[in-house]
């Protein structure tokens, strides 16, 4: 049995209160989706800047009506402290994933991208500290890699951030670790890799590129690659996210605690490659993307060359084990976007 199926397991036995920031936003409301599948409570905190309602509703349809009724939810921003108190109220484990992501969106406004994620992160910090919550599990970025060259990348080996972005995300785990020192809160930060899934916006010029591109294909419109396509990256299915988040909440290991980890595959697939991957599987059913190719463009400020995740630490202290490469997310996904991208 894996880790992860015990845990499952384990929380089915066993109903706790969690709370889930971002949870209207792509990777918060699988995490709620997932938490309410296992008989949990929940509550989710989001203001609907980049995540919405539909989201809500989808999970809403996806766990029916009875696990639907273990979830609260509160309409607020977490630049708002006593936002956050109420949000802390009772609540064993936070899942802090409200947050302003993507680096041109932060290189365009630094100052709100700071606001959020780091202002709206302390408030977090100090709210869940003072309602004693059990764990506060994060989520940090593989952008904190920033100009370090060396593949794959290894927690402890960082550079130098190469946006604003970037920078908010390194400043959330000094303060986690801050906080864990001075005050003994237990936390835990998790660097995604590229997480890709059901949820994912597709539409604005932050989209991430799995979903922007589908949409684009479906749609006959081009594909735009930012540089000549062999920029790569470790996609990551968000089930994968999904499960270090479990994870890292509920873990016994002392060692585990107040570590930062990567989440991904420890895979690397080069744009060119990923375009191929969509085409392939979207071919069957839009014939017109035979002769399709990709317009290649400028490379994009702030955008590290190459990415790779080593996910030992993940392994061995949290028996953190991918259940999804990144074919396996792509075809476990096709559905939803085919029904939800046009
Ligand atoms: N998707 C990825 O590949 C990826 C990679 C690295 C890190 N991350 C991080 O993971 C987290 C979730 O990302 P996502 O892809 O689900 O993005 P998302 O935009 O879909 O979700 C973020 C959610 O946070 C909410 N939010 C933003 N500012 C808020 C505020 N001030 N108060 C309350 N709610 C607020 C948004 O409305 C949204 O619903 C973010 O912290 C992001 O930086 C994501």
């Amino acid at each position: 049995m894996t880790a992860w199926e015990k845990l499952e397991a384990d929380l089915l036995k066993a109903s706790r209160t969690w709370l889930v920031t971002g949870a209207a936003g792509f990777i918060g409301s699988n995490i709620v989706e997932t938490l309410l599948n296992l008989g949990q409570e929940v509550v989710g905190l989001d203001n609907f800047a980049t995540g919405n309602k539909g989201n809500l509703d989808e999970v809403k349809e996806r766990v029916g009506r009875s696990r639907w009724k273990e979830f609260k939810f509160i309409r607020g921003d977490i630049r708002e402290l006593n936002t956050c108190r109420r949000a802390c109220r009772g609540i064993d484990f936070v899942s802090h994933q409200a947050a302003l992501g993507s680096v041109p969106r932060s290189i365009e406004d630094p100052l709100i991208a700071n606001a959020c994620n780091v202002t709206g992160f302390v408030n977090m910090l100090a709210a869940a500290r003072d309602a004693r919550v059990k764990r506060f599990v994060y989520a940090s970025s593989s952008a904190i890699y920033g100009d370090e060259p060396a593949l794959p990348k290894v927690e402890d080996r960082i550079g130098r951030p190469l946006s604003p972005y970037a920078v908010t995300k390194y400043v959330n785990e000094l303060y986690a670790d801050a906080f864990a020192r001075c005050y003994g809160i237990e936390t835990v930060g998790l660097r995604y890799f590229n997480v890709f899934g059901p949820r994912q916006d597709p539409d604005g010029p932050y989209a991430a590129v799995i979903p922007r591109w589908i949409a684009a294909m479906m749609k006959r419109e081009p594909v735009r690659i930012n540089g000549d396509g062999e920029t790569s990256r470790d996609f990551c299915y968000v089930d994968n996210a999904v499960q270090m988040n479990l994870l890292a909440a509920t873990t016994n290991n002392p060692r585990a605690i107040n570590r930062v980890y990567n989440v991904a595959c420890n895979e690397r697939t080069s744009l060119n490659q990923l375009f191929a991957m969509l085409r392939e599987r979207l071919l069957p059913h839009y014939p017109h993307l035979r002769k399709y190719k990709p317009v290649y463009g400028p490379f994009r400020a702030g955008d590290v060359r190459h990415s790779q995740a080593d996910i030992a630490r993940a392994r061995r202290l949290m028996g953190y084990a991918p259940a999804h490469r990144i074919d396996q997310g792509l075809d476990a996904a096709l559905d939803w976007y085919r029904n939800n991208l046009v």
